[in-house]
């Protein structure tokens, strides 16, 4: 290993002291937007998000969830490839942004376009199998969130958390499919994603796979 490369691992031990702030200005950014814009757009017509702002919204938040738990499911290889443990504890910070992501996206859904109808809640979740994939994976998400505290870890144990938490592959691929059902025809963008998914599983694979030869 050539001493350059040491010498970046050497450095790259220790988490570097912005990183914890630069991470949640960054992540928080883009709900300051979705919500000041929304609110201006329903309140004052500004059209920040364009003619349909609830529509807009409803997109805008959607596509920070996947987002978000790509940028999860990048923690481990990122920390593997260039030998960053300390991005290990960030793998929880980011999941708990795509869960909150998923909750504002969900709210603009059913608070904005249903608006709280319970009723035309359940049509659209009989009616609409893109619906009930996103439900599932929102349900599938809410125990993540739930043990996602040190205490919860401490309790379940470091194995079975982690087993837990390998739901985060179910969701981030029924997140993916809701995305393609939700688009109908112009598929670009959701299979831009699949394609990071395919990369970052591909990279799991090939991982187990050499440890089993080992
Ligand atoms: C992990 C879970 C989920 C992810 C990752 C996700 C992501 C997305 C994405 C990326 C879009 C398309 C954005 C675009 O067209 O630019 C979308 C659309 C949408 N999602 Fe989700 N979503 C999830 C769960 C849900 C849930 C729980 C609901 C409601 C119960 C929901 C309701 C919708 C609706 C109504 C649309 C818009 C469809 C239209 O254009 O009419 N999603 N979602």
């Amino acid at each position: 290993m050539s001493d350059s490369l040491n010498a970046m691992r050497r450095r790259s031990v220790l988490e570097p002291q912005w990183f914890v702030p630069a991470l949640f200005v960054v992540a928080l950014l883009p709900a300051v937007i979705g919500v000041a814009g929304t609110a201006s757009d329903l309140l004052a017509d500004t059209r920040f998000f364009g003619s349909n702002p609830i529509k807009a919204v409803e997109h805008y938040f959607g596509q920070w969830t996947l987002r978000f738990i790509l940028a999860t499911l990048c923690i481990t290889p990122t920390r593997q490839l260039l030998g960053w443990n300390w991005l290990a504890k960030q793998r929880r910070t980011l999941g708990l942004f795509a869960f909150g992501y998923l909750m504002l996206h969900w709210l603009a859904y059913a608070l904005l376009d249903v608006q709280l109808d319970w009723h035309d809640l359940t049509i659209d979740l009989a009616k609409r199998p893109y619906i009930m994939i996103g439900m599932a994976a929102l349900l599938l998400m809410v125990p993540l969130a739930v043990t996602s505290t040190k205490g919860m870890i401490r309790r379940l144990g470091g194995q079975r958390w982690n087993r837990l938490h390998q739901l985060i592959y179910v969701i981030s691929v029924l997140g993916v499919i809701h995305f393609f059902m939700a688009v109908k025809k112009d598929i670009g963008q959701p299979a831009l994603f699949a394609a990071g998914l395919a990369v970052l599983f591909a990279f799991r694979v090939q991982r187990w796979r050499a440890r089993r030869a080992a």
